[in-house]
């Protein structure tokens, strides 16, 4: 049974095929309609469940999208509809749902609910988004990061702002990919060090910088997030903003880094907040090639997954 749960825990050389399956993919429909189907159809007959404890746009849609390209069938499914949210076990509904789907695409809260959705289901489940990872988006950044400017081994990605979910499957991928990775953003939202951790031992060089002008000096690509993420209380927003304001991602800031930088944010942005207007539509920023490659990439994890 293959799962794609994260970056960190999924071979590298696995990894690396379907980014390469995933280019391979975009360019066989490129200039095609949306809604019309791949020549291949290996999803043919088979139906996947995606369930959101959370809202999505990207997600959602990207899925749904993709899967139906690929001849499959999907059914949207919100937790709180579900028995899910009113009590049945996470594996109980594992079990159930493994004899309706050929596979379970799940975004949740605590990520112990992911886990046990993949021990107990008998086809293979894809991690949407928790409150402590987000690998589907970052298979889509690192894709999007080659179409632009080729290898990203080796490269400087400097991550500004909250070390949050989305940042932690980025060090995962810095692991797994061989880029280094700076973080800037104020101490109390740091990276967890585990994760850290798992980046340096497996090669990269992370390095935590408070100044975000001094972090991106030769940086390749700057990415952001929000500064308030779905798992945050909202009563947490004013403290988080007054402590992320010199994080902010700004044309100043991008000056700062090597000219050919890149920006990207997995969206959705708020704009003037953790980066500017000027930058998410300026001439550095992919981030529209990143949402739409989250699309190209989770199709070959799909694929992945069902050995397809
Ligand atoms: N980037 C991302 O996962 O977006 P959604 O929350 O809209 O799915
Ligand atoms: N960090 C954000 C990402 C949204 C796609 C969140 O978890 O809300």
């Amino acid at each position: 049974m293959k799962h794609f749960l994260d970056i960190h825990t999924t071979d590298q050389s696995e990894l690396r095929g379907m980014i390469d399956h995933a280019r391979t993919m975009k360019d066989a429909r490129a200039g095609r309609p949306k809604g019309e189907a791949d020549d291949e159809q290996p999803l043919a007959g088979r139906m996947v469940a995606l369930i959101f404890e959370k809202p999505s746009t990207r997600t959602r849609v990207s899925f749904d999208v993709g899967v139906r390209q690929m001849g499959g069938q999907t059914m949207v499914l919100s937790g709180n509809d579900m028995q899910l949210g009113h009590g049945e076990t996470i594996s109980d509904t594992a079990r159930v749902l493994s004899r309706y789907v050929d596979m379970i695409m799940i975004r949740t809260f605590d990520e112990s609910v992911l886990h046990e959705m993949a021990e107990a289901a008998d086809v293979p489940v894809i991690n949407g988004l928790t409150d402590r990872t987000h690998p589907c988006q970052i298979m889509a950044d690192v894709m999007t990061y080659e179409e632009h400017r080729g290898p990203i081994k080796g490269k400087k990605v400097v991550w500004a702002g909250d070390g949050n979910n989305v940042c932690a499957s980025m060090l995962h991928a810095a692991g797994q990919f061989g880029f280094d990775l700076t973080f800037t953003g104020p101490a109390q939202l740091d990276p967890e060090a585990e994760f850290i951790g798992l980046a340096r031992k497996a090669g990269s060089t992370v390095t935590v910088e408070r100044d975000a002008f001094k972090a991106v000096e030769g940086a390749d690509l700057i990415v952001a997030d929000t500064w308030v993420s779905m798992h945050d209380s909202q009563s947490s927003k004013e403290r988080r903003h007054n402590m992320l304001r010199p994080y902010q991602v700004n044309e100043r800031l991008m000056a700062a880094a090597k000219p050919d930088a890149l920006f990207m944010h997995c969206l959705p942005a708020h704009r003037e907040e953790e980066v500017t207007s000027a930058v998410m539509d300026g001439p550095a920023s992919v981030i529209f090639d990143e949402a739409e490659n989250r699309l190209h990439a989770q199709k070959a994890v799909m694929r992945w997954c069902l050995g397809l």
